[in-house]
């Protein structure tokens, strides 16, 4: 079976994928000739995932964090300053094979583009490398110098706030496609998000949001107000949250990894789904809330836990993805797109949610 994601989910049987110079050219029935042929052998092909929402680049090792939250301890975000410490403390080249090895990792699973983030480094030299080094492997890296206010501007959240619109986004904007703001309880409030929001679409970027993450808060109406491509995580999504989002081009990614790391209820998918919400799901492959490279796990758990169909949490993964970074050369299989695409040693999608933790990726291909 192949996935094109035309028209729905584009299931066909029996089909041939012609790819030329990295590009579909067209959808034939098996059996068509080319100078290479990769016989997939009844298995189930389809679109590469793409990860919108990933923190790739940093150093350091929260797993103590991790057991002790399992053990009863509760997330917050001041975890991130403890990777910031790490962070700032290494060097290029650390970073550059840190990073390599986890988009190695995530290419295994059968991610073929993904966004990076910075938001490590919190400081004006420690961003620019996070973000130069993002771009290195994506060109959907996104300034995140608004993670947390970083532990030397404790008190002083508003003269961190226009470091980030000043300096800090001056270094970051010419290696960046997008800004994000992490508008939340114990990081920013609104005023300080919209802030960094606004700075950042004068300087070019297009806009991301990290919101209602661990309680309700305004990071959804927010996002939508300011035009953002995607509002991340939508834990706890009010009536109005879901109305907004459904009158808007604003996405809604779900994080189901990071729910499951942090012991958060999950989100209702279904709820926003049927209100006419884009939704995407994304891994949040960070070392506090979702140390994880599976989307394959992102969908188990979207499917099991938030009321999704297999066939919306796969869409989700892949072209939802796609339109939370605004970009339609990815996340299908349709003439045109970029020849991404994943060989799964099933017969059929289903599997991902059937086998959950079975390593199903048998073959991913880049262009
Ligand atoms: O998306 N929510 C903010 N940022 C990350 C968490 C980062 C961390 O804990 O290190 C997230 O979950």
């Amino acid at each position: 079976m192949l996935v094109t994601n035309d028209d729905e989910l584009g299931e066909v049987r029996d089909a041939a994928l012609v790819i030329e110079d990295g590009v579909v050219v067209a959808v034939e029935r098996a059996g068509a000739q080319g100078d290479e042929r990769i016989d997939a052998g009844g298995r189930c092909v389809i679109p590469g995932f793409v990860d919108s929402h990933t923190h790739l680049v940093f150093a350091g090792d929260r797993s103590e964090e991790f057991a002790a939250r399992m053990a009863g301890a509760p997330y917050g975000a001041g975890g991130i300053r403890v990777t910031t410490e790490a962070t700032r403390a290494a060097s290029d080249d650390e970073l550059m094979r840190l990073t390599r090895a986890r988009r190695e990792e995530a290419r295994r699973a059968g991610i073929t583009h993904l966004e990076i983030k910075s938001g490590y480094g919190l400081d004006v030299e420690t961003e620019r490398r996070l973000c130069e080094v993002a771009g290195q492997f994506t060109d959907d890296v996104t300034f995140l110098g608004a993670h947390v206010v970083p532990a030397e501007y404790e008190g002083c959240a508003d003269d961190y706030v226009e470091l980030v619109c000043g300096e800090m986004l001056a270094a970051c904007a010419p290696r960046s496609r997008w800004i994000d703001v992490f508008c939340e309880e114990g990081a920013f409030d609104a005023d300080q998000s919209a802030a960094v929001l606004h700075a950042g679409a004068i300087a070019g970027l297009g806009l991301r949001v990290h919101g209602n993450q661990l309680g309700d808060g305004p990071g959804v109406q927010l996002a939508v107000e300011m035009g953002a491509a995607s509002v991340d995580h939508c834990t706890y999504l009010s009536d109005a949250d879901i109305e907004a989002l459904a009158g808007s081009d604003t996405v809604a990614t779900f994080l189901p990894a990071t729910d499951f790391s942090t012991r958060q209820p999950y989100p209702d998918a279904r709820r926003a789904i049927d209100a006419g919400v884009e939704v995407a799901i994304a891994t949040n492959c960070n070392p506090g809330s979702s140390y994880t490279t599976s989307m394959a796990f992102c969908i188990a758990l979207a499917v099991r836990d938030m009321r999704m169909t297999a066939q919306e949490a796969l869409r989700a993964a892949t072209l939802g993805g796609a339109r939370a970074l605004r970009r339609d050369d990815v996340g299908h299989l349709a003439p045109g797109a970029r020849a991404d695409a994943v060989i799964l040693d099933a017969p059929s999608y289903t599997h991902l949610v059937y086998r959950p933790g079975v390593p199903l990726v048998a073959q991913t291909i880049t262009g």
